[in-house]
């Protein structure tokens, strides 16, 4: 015999919803997709029949309008959207969320909403490739609020219907948060270190092509986010100054303010961090990229000279 199939509930239908409800249809499932636009809006009532409510909704990091002891523009994280979309799930539903959250944020909500699992799945699809990454997820993780026969049994059966990867973990939620928000950090901190070796480059006389392709070819550092080239670039002009998209800076900030919030004292990590979102929003500035993500996230004035 086989079991019956879960209903499934989306709600938000942007990059990671649209592309994750496709993929599951494609496979057979019944979903029900909620967002804010047209034709979903009307869906709002029915999340309440699903038996497996993936959340993909904004999270923004934003300005607190207070400045930190060292003059940096104090930020926090908003999972404002979430917690009101989790409401929207029934009684005894597991509930997956796929929008990058601040750690401790899955036991928070799962305290609040005791009458559903919550569970984290942090999410690595690219927007230009999103609809073949989602179909092939390069890792999955689930994280879960709670290490109980309950929740184990929960995260397995999210693993199950995702489309396979070759990287599965069911880890602490903490974790799980965590995992995506070190990852961006990482590559911030790869394409920041580019742009820096690029002006060195230039006013030594040294070629960066040359440069970049012999750094990259190092396995342990690779070559993604070296090239600093956008696709519509004329030969020569390199356009990609700074670490932007919807995802690098309000996740770098995040993660720098949590470093600051937990190791106040630690004043050369907190330095090192700072640094290179002030570089990071500089180069922003400088190239006129991401203008209104930068202040959306830091307010009007960062990254001005
Ligand atoms: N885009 C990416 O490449 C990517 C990758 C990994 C993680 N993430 C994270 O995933 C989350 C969502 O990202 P996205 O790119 O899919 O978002 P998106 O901006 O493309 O789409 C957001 C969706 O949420 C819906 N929404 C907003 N408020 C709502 C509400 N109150 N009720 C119902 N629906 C609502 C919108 O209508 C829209 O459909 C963010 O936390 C983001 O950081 C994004």
């Amino acid at each position: 015999m086989t079991e019956k199939k879960p209903l499934l509930g989306f709600i938000g239908q942007g990059f990671i919803g649209k592309n994750y409800s496709d993929d599951f249809e494609q496979r057979g499932y019944t979903v029900i997709r909620y967002s804010l636009e047209e034709p979903y809006q009307a869906n709002k009532e029915h999340i309440r029949e699903c038996d497996i409510v993936f959340i993909a909704v904004p999270a923004p990091t934003v300005p607190t309008g207070k400045k930190r002891g060292d003059g940096h523009p104090e930020v926090h994280f908003d999972g404002s959207t979430i917690r009101e979309v989790i409401g929207l799930a029934r009684e005894g539903a597991i509930v997956v969320i796929k929008s990058t959250i601040e750690p401790g944020t899955t036991e928070l909500l799962q305290a609040h909403y005791a009458d559903k699992l919550i569970l984290h799945s942090p999410e690595f699809l690219l927007e230009t490739t999103a609809a073949q990454d989602a179909k092939h997820p390069e890792r999955n993780i689930i994280g879960i609020p709670k290490d109980t026969k309950e929740y184990r049994e929960a995260a397995e059966r999210v693993i199950a219907l995702l489309p396979k990867a070759p990287y599965t973990l069911i880890c602490d939620a903490r974790t799980a948060e965590l995992i995506k928000y070190a990852n961006n950090a990482f590559l911030f901190i790869k394409i920041v270190f580019a742009n820096i070796f690029y002006e060195l480059a230039k006013e030594n006389g040294i070629d960066w092509e040359v440069l970049r392709e012999a750094i990259g070819s190092d396995p342990r550092i690779g070559p993604s986010h070296l090239d600093l080239h956008l696709k519509d670039d004329p030969p020569g002009v390199m356009r990609r100054r700074g670490a932007g998209r919807s995802c690098f800076i309000k996740d770098f900030a995040e993660l720098s303010e949590l470093y600051a919030k937990t190791f106040p004292e630690d004043k050369h990590a907190i330095m090192v961090l700072r640094g290179f979102e002030y570089k990071n929003s500089e180069l922003l500035r400088a190239a006129d990229r991401y203008i209104n993500l930068l202040e959306g996230v830091y307010g009007p004035d960062t990254g001005k000279k």
